[in-house]
């Protein structure tokens, strides 16, 4: 262990992703909670960045991994297969919408983006329709931090920098209700958030466009927004009248987050490729999916090509063994009814003890993902700041609390916009979401008294 006792920048060698922030050094996890070298306890109310689902300190899922780094670690999926990565892919392929049948493993969420987007353009091409290479996607979003998912997403304090490096890609609003674009109030609206998909395909050409990324319930960026039943339905007539992919991220909102294995389920949609990682193995071990339809893979063989996006720890044998691990603990321990049921009790709970609040603009989500937006004024939602960085000081308030919440900002207006994500474990008990939303309610009364204090905030 290292000797220096200050885990944030300058000390030690670790090039911290936060320059400015002193991190708590974390020894152990326990069920929800984890646990510092100081033996402060945190409650992990975000399963990290929405990744831990059955819990921390897992013994099934952590022999499982032993046992196979001891039988076979490594072989090279260029060159071999072996059971985990087929079981696996056959157990993956049974959960997710009929008709995908066709699972390529990697090791995080970002590259399964960089691997769609090529899957799609593979597609077009060997369909003879090589002009085919836009992928339009959402503003806001997150698909990813390489250059080629950075095109795609739409995270502006991520992708200004880097703007000279990568190729952006056409972008529409997300169907996010509350702070609707058009200034409608669903269902007078007839989901002009999807017909906007139609006018930049249009705009766009119709003949350049391969595919439509999408997260089916928006994650960080959006803070957990449940799009309206009838969205993806019609997304997928659009795409399917003009020749278009439809590519469902469910890196976060996948694997039973929102009660259901696949959050588009519900929406009664099979997309063309979907996206999983996060939860897939619980966060014990990194690994990521592509699964998408035989019809896709077959007309890229038939072409005479092959799958051009070749990782050397894609099909991982150890992360497959993990990721098969978690799939069963899930479903041996009814784990996503379990989700169901203490995701009721926690939005029941926010909406009591929260919706009131003078901070709290709207609570939005399914299953155990909780979307919380602040705001500094409730009746015209005007948003605070971003010099206040209030979700930083109720995201550091809570921590000094011992709970972990997932800040976000920029929803707004690529600047503005303060929002928080709770994704505890699905073993979360009845007490712990109580403890969830009584700090959280207390985090919030300081953050209030502070901004009076400080800022000379008085609410609406
Ligand atoms: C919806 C979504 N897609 C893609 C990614 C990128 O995944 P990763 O950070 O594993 O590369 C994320 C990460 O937060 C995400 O939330």
């Amino acid at each position: 262990m290292s000797s220096h006792k200050k885990f944030a920048y300058p000390h030690g060698n670790v090039l911290y992703r936060k320059l400015r922030y002193h991190f708590p050094c974390i020894v152990r996890g326990e069920g929800v909670y984890l646990f510092d070298n100081e033996d402060r306890r945190y409650l992990d109310a975000s399963g990290g960045a929405m990744v831990v689902n059955a819990g921390h300190g897992n013994t099934e899922i952590a022999h499982a991994i032993g046992e196979q780094a001891t039988k076979l670690a490594y072989v090279s999926g260029m060159q071999f297969t072996h059971e985990p990565v087929e079981e696996l892919a056959r157990e993956l392929c049974a959960l997710a919408p009929a008709g995908l049948n066709k699972a390529f493993f990697i090791s995080g969420g970002t590259e399964t983006t960089e691997a769609a987007m090529k899957l799609a353009r593979q597609y077009w091409v060997a369909k003879g329709q090589a002009t085919k290479f836009k992928v339009i996607s959402r503003m806001p979003s997150y698909h990813g931090n390489t250059l080629g998912a950075m095109g795609v997403s739409g995270r502006q304090h991520y992708r200004a920098v880097f703007e000279p490096l990568y190729i952006d890609h056409p972008k529409i609003p997300p169907p996010v209700c509350y702070r609707c674009p058009w200034g409608k109030t669903f269902p007078q609206c007839d989901y002009e958030c999807a017909q906007e998909l139609e006018l930049a395909i249009q705009k766009a050409d119709p003949a350049t466009v391969a595919a439509f990324i999408a997260e089916p319930v928006l994650g960080s960026t959006g803070g957990a927004m449940v799009p309206p039943e009838q969205y993806y339905p019609r997304v997928m007539e659009i795409c399917r009248k003009y020749d278009i992919l439809f590519i469902a991220d469910e890196i976060l909102c996948g694997m039973g987050r929102t009660g259901e294995w696949f959050a588009i389920s519900s929406y009664g949609v099979t997309p063309d490729v979907l996206l999983v990682g996060k939860g897939l193995t619980g966060g014990y071990v990194a690994l990521s999916a592509m699964v998408t339809r035989e019809e896709i893979v077959t007309t890229i063989r038939e072409s005479g090509s092959e799958f051009l996006h070749a990782q050397t720890f894609a099909n991982h044998p150890v992360a497959c063994a993990a990721g098969l691990a978690t799939i069963r603990y899930l479903q041996q321990n009814e784990l996503l009814a379990r989700c169901r049921e203490m995701g009721e009790l926690l939005h029941r709970e926010l909406q009591t003890r929260l919706a009131g609040h003078p901070l709290v603009g709207d609570i939005r989500g399914r299953g155990l993902l909780a979307g919380i937006e602040f705001v500094q004024d409730k009746t015209t939602r005007a948003s605070f700041p971003r010099a206040w960085r209030i979700v930083e000081l109720i995201a550091a308030t809570a921590l000094a609390h011992g709970l972990v919440v997932w800040s976000n900002v920029g929803h707004v207006d690529g600047k503005d916009g303060d929002l928080i994500l709770l994704a505890p474990p699905f073993i979360v008990t009845v007490e712990q979401i109580q403890e969830i939303v009584n700090t959280l309610a207390r985090v919030l009364d300081i953050v209030v008294d502070e901004i009076q204090h400080k800022r000379g905030w008085t609410h609406s």
